[in-house]
């Protein structure tokens, strides 16, 4: 069975109750979706996260998290089945991500496409976390956007769906692992982003001098395994580490972290007003846009620039199966299927 040629489907012929199934499961997070094609409203959406099965080993273990996909995901679908009927297509996400955890998503999709003969959609997981910012509603190009996950930090630029450049990405790190790392050292669990993010509320973000990463090199490009080693080396040197040490390092290497992310962000922002076609709005996306520090910084150079900080709402910043039916909304309108060949890439150089 084939649905890989290219044929646009009309909106207008497309009835209310027409649905798309979406599945996420790039990393720990088991996730189904039902989006209504007709007015991109979510009817379904159930995601359950891993975090406690990861928190002991600091990070994710992927042989553990495929297995629970293997577990987790069936369980969801199970209360997706009165949706089944009208289902036009099956979405979900082939890259990037974890191999193994891609592969339990794609084996689901490809078996409910073949058991409902419905096309699949294939879905870039970094799109999603795009599309996250315009869940039931229309999107707005042109667009510049900071993405800020536990594998991706990037600017990007966006000017249709089909035309979106990564202006920027990390060299080592992203601002999320650099989180969950740091998290690791001090033994306070996974995902690190919102504990260290809470301890950093209490303590004094100048407490200890940290290196700002590629403080002088102009060009796009972030770095977090410095700053993070700087942090490690910070703990080792400290033979008690007390609730003050704790929340004092969280804020300094916080405070370094943003302020890295914040000036990289400013000379795209600075380029952008001098462009001819420059964008108005701004998104910040990915789990770790969740971080209210980095939104209020944000929310700082947009307000200096003129431009609109766009944000998804709380429950969806981190991975959901409802960014990526939404992108699976836009695929289908276009007639962008997939086919039974369709494999996992866990690594991406374009969106
Ligand atoms: O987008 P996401 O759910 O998964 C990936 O696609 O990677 O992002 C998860 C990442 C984790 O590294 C987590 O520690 C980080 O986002 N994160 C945060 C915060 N909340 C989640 N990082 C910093 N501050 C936060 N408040
Ligand atoms: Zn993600």
């Amino acid at each position: 069975m084939s649905w890989s040629r290219k044929c646009r489907v009309d909106l207008a012929k497309t009835r209310d109750n027409y649905l798309i199934l979406s599945i996420e499961s790039s990393c720990d997070d088991s996730s189904i979706a039902i989006t209504q094609i007709k007015d991109k409203k979510i009817v379904f959406h159930q995601k359950i996260s891993q975090e406690r099965e990861h928190s002991s080993y600091g990070g994710v273990v992927p042989e553990i998290a495929s297995r629970l996909h293997a577990e987790i995901l069936p369980q969801i679908l199970e209360h997706t089945k009165p949706y089944f009927k009208d289902l036009k297509a099956i979405a979900v996400t082939t890259e990037p991500g974890l191999n193994i955890t891609l592969m339990e998503g794609l084996m689901m999709a490809k078996t409910l496409s073949f058991a409902l003969e419905i096309p699949l959609i294939s879905v870039n997981h970094l799109k999603g976390h795009l599309y996250s910012l315009f869940l039931e509603q229309e999107a707005i190009f042109p667009l510049g956007a900071l993405l800020v996950s536990g594998g991706h930090t990037m600017l990007l630029e966006a000017r249709s769906f089909n035309e979106i450049n990564i202006i920027a990405q990390t060299i080592d790190d992203s601002f999320g692992e650099s989180f969950d790392k740091v998290s690791k050292m001090l033994g306070l669990g996974y995902p690190g982003g919102p504990i260290v993010e809470f301890q950093a509320q209490k303590g004094n973000d100048r407490a200890f001098e940290l290196p700002l990463p590629l403080k002088s090199r102009k060009d796009f490009a972030f770095s977090f395994s410095g700053l993070k080693n700087a942090v490690r080396l910070v703990i080792q040197k400290q033979e008690i580490q007390s609730k003050a040490f704790v929340e004092d390092i969280c804020a300094s290497f916080q405070r370094v972290a943003i302020e890295h992310l914040s000036k990289k962000t400013q000379i795209f922002f600075e380029k952008n007003s001098k462009s001819m076609d420059s964008w108005k709005y701004f998104g910040v996306i990915g789990g770790a846009s969740a971080n209210l520090v980095l939104r209020n910084e944000i929310q700082r150079i947009c307000d200096y620039y003129g431009v609109t900080l766009l944000l998804a709402p709380l429950e969806y910043c981190s991975d959901n199966a409802a960014m990526i039916g939404r992108v699976a909304l836009e695929s289908y309108l276009r007639g962008e299927f997939g086919d039974f060949n369709l494999q996992v890439k866990p690594r991406v150089s374009s969106l």
